[in-house]
């Protein structure tokens, strides 16, 4: 129901309504005030259509339907009332008229506000990670992948970035199969309902505690997004960063040229911008910390409070020094006597015991075990011997994630194997305004591309090292981050993600969601050709499966599509201009004389980076799904496990083997799955001998049955099957 015809059908019958009405509307300044739009469908191209679908009748194969107008067929709606021998007798839902139509010639329609039952089918998987958990990348409509996360991860994902649609008025997005035109008078209401469904699921996978979402965006829609999301997230901060994608700038009639875009970022609970070590492209406008300071090493032994022996009879050991006084040899067990002087150094060294400097015995801050591993990663220090003892020193907690960061860089170490780091705080929080080379949508984006498929393949990537920068900010400091991007295109965000993960060894998990939309101009040649998609010369051409998967595939294996080793390495190298000291004649003396000049250069820009060749690749693992729609007769008759399967494995955290139905119940290796009750007691056995399993599905309607299974696996995450499945998986309407 349009806005304009509600107002002049109040008027008829109540001229004080319709005045209300518009002055409501147009009375406020503040918020965000649009249409919603007709619900959204998408069509289910692979469902058989059975009775009771809502279906669109396809033009005759070899025409092109056109979408870029509103009045097209495919608007018209039909629900199927009989198919007998490949034909369907279909009611207009609009006019009640009936029509006949070849079952070949209809498609299924996925209404945004009627349930449907989705499910995942595997199409391919790439693995070099051991057992690392899986990057998933979801071939589907985002709106019913999201769905699905939300059954999987609801508030647990770290990091949403997405990179949306931005409603340009070219062809860059449909909605409801149609391109979205500039002249379209409801695209900005269409955007904001298409953007707004799915951000409100966003909403729900997003951890409350500490998380947050990244969106980037030009100037087409930046206002009205700002004042969506606001209006979405009224508990987050939101900030707005301005950031280069293209310095030699896009050109606007009678304009500036453009050379930057947006980026939304939506912080909730905690979360907090990381300090990083930046290049000093990101130093621009930004007061700097000059600030000198260093690593802080503590004291081994305990002062304060309860520093005495008898308070932690544990940390009383010896810890045993060369006899030089240079290095550590070994760490004693804990001592428990009272005469430490039994205790016989290994030769060549002296013990150092935790005691104060009256004399007394104390304790050591940590355990020995612990001390172990410290000295193993360079985190224990020795001071100078003096009267035949050395101080010991060592990193707390704090301090040795900000070495894990690269707060400060390890540059040596002493002989006592202690690290050495640099003086000096180079890292920062940068300001709103970007302006980063190497953020240049042309240099990380379409050439990073151009060199894996030989040609561009996808209109708008992002700079791989504008998403990798992007991201860090948040998740540099947590190592098993979830990552989600529901807008996945090319893969640039699952590629930043194993940039991050080989840069300090993270977990990081990133699951992508992108559709299989194809290009306008081979649209129209493959429709001129007879074909559709569900064809699979048509399904080939599509994001999903042409581009987002053989990147990700490509980009883990170090090989160009061809198989051929990648060129280059992830130091991103930029042609700069570096200063020199030269020679030039004077043209007026004629005579030599020295000056500043500028040669060209190409740099690393990611001095960092630039040893691993892009052929290494990553030791990384990818699976790729089809989401499908499921029919509810198949899902009750319970013959569709194998497309659920691949649901619970995401929930279970994306590890080992996708478990598929066994008798009884299946153990997998962070996730089980209770088929049958009666064999609960041998199944409560099986999961608590296993330590990695923190998920648990049980398959049962009784909800008795399900709170007593939770009774007795404390701890553990324990999620209801229903039997049929069907309340399980429903992906509910919206509203
Ligand atoms: C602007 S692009 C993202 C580009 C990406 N950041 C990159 O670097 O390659 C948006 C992508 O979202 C996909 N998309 C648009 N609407 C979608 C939907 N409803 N469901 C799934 N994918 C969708 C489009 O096919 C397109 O590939």
């Amino acid at each position: 129901m349009r806005l304009e015809d509600l107002m002049e059908r109040a008027a008829q019958y109540d001229e004080n309504l319709a005045r209300d009405i518009k002055d409501y509307v147009h009375g406020r300044k503040y918020g965000l005030v649009y249409e919603a739009s007709k619900p959204e469908f998408v069509r289910m191209w692979k469902k058989p259509v059975v009775r009771g679908d809502i279906v669109n009748i396809l033009p005759p194969r070899g025409v092109m339907e056109d979408t870029k107008n509103e009045d097209d067929p495919s608007e018209i709606v039909y629900k199927v009332i009989s198919i007998s021998d490949g034909i369907a007798m279909l009611r207009n839902e609009q006019t009640d008229e009936t029509v006949t139509a070849a079952v070949d010639d209809i498609v299924a329609l996925a209404r945004f506000d009627k349930p449907i039952y989705a499910g995942l089918k595997e199409t391919g998987r790439v693995e070099r990670g051991g057992d690392k958990p899986y990057h998933v990348v979801i071939n589907g409509e985002n709106y019913h992948a999201l769905q699905t996360l939300v059954y999987a991860y609801q508030g647990q994902v770290d990091c949403i970035y997405i990179d949306p649609p931005y409603n340009t008025g070219a062809t860059d997005w449909k909605y409801n199969n149609n391109y979205v035109g500039k002249d379209d008078k409801y695209r900005h209401s269409k955007w904001l309902t298409f953007m707004e469904d799915r951000l409100r699921l966003a909403k729900k996978l997003l951890n409350p505690k500490d998380s947050v979402l990244i969106v980037t965006i030009d100037e087409k829609e930046y206002l009205r997004l700002g004042l969506l999301l606001e209006q979405l997230f009224p508990e987050a901060r939101i900030q707005m960063v301005s950031t280069l994608t293209n310095s030699r700038g896009v050109a606007r009639e009678n304009g500036f040229a453009r050379v930057d875009e947006y980026i939304y970022v939506v912080q909730f609970g905690e979360s907090s911008v990381n300090r990083l070590p930046l290049s000093d492209e990101w130093r621009v406008n930004v007061k700097e910390d000059k600030r000198v300071t260093h690593l802080r090493w503590s004291m081994l032994i305990r002062s304060g409070s309860h520093f005495l022996r008898s308070d932690s009879v544990n940390q009383f050991y010896p810890v045993f020094v060369n006899n030089d006084g240079k290095s550590i040899h070994s760490v004693g067990e804990p001592y428990f006597g009272d005469n430490r002087s039994e205790v016989v150094p290994p030769k060549g060294t002296f013990a150092v015991w935790p005691l104060r400097k009256d004399g007394n015995e104390g304790n050591w801050q940590i355990s020995n075990t612990n001390l172990r591993k410290l000295i193993a990663s360079g985190f224990v220090m020795l001071g100078r011997l003096s009267k035949g003892t050395v101080p010991i020193y060592y990193l707390k907690k704090g301090e040795i994630e900000k070495v894990n960061n690269g707060t400060y860089k390890i540059c040596g170490h002493r002989s006592d194997g202690s690290i050495i780091s640099e003086t000096e705080v180079r890292s920062l929080v940068t300001g709103t305004q970007w302006r980063i080379g190497s953020h240049d949508a042309s240099i990380g984006g379409t050439s990073l591309l151009k060199s894996i498929f030989g040609v561009s393949p996808f209109p708008y990537p992002k700079s791989l090292y504008a998403v990798h920068d992007t991201l860090r900010f948040f998740v540099n400091d947590k190592p098993n981050a979830l990552v989600v991007d529901f807008f996945g295109g090319s893969g640039t965000t699952l590629h930043a993600v194993n940039l991050l993960n080989k840069e300090d060894c993270g977990q990081r998990k990133c699951i992508l969601v992108t559709n299989n939309e194809i290009k306008e101009d081979e649209e129209i040649s493959l429709t001129a050709q007879g074909l559709r998609p569900t064809d699979e010369k048509w399904d080939n051409l599509g994001i999903a499966r042409y581009v987002t998967w053989p990147r990700t595939v490509c980009s883990i294996e170090g090989r160009d599509i061809k198989r051929k080793p990648l060129k280059g390495d992830y130091g991103c190298p930029i042609e700069t201009y570096q200063e020199y000291e030269g020679e030039i004649i004077d043209p007026e003396t004629g005579k030599k004389k020295r000056k500043k000049l500028f040669e060209k250069v190409k740099k690393p820009f990611y001095p960092e980076l630039a040893d691993h060749k892009m052929s290494d690749g990553f030791e990384e693992n990818a699976i790729f799904f089809d989401l499908e729609y499921l029919e509810p007769s198949v899902v009750s008759a319970d013959l569709a496990f194998d497309r659920i399967a691949p649901i619970l494995w995401l929930a279970g955290g994306c590890k080992g083997k996708i478990l598929q139905r066994q008798k009884g119940y299946v153990i997998g290796e962070t996730y089980a799955v209770l088929f049958d009750p009666r064999y609960k007691t041998r199944f409560v056995e099986a999961v608590l001998e296993n330590k990695e399993i923190k998920t648990v599905f049980i398959v049962t309607d009784a909800a008795e049955r399900y709170r007593s299974l939770c009774a007795e696996l404390p701890g553990y995450r324990v999620m209801q099957l229903y039997e049929s499945y069907l309340r399980s998986f429903e992906i509910n309407a919206i509203g």
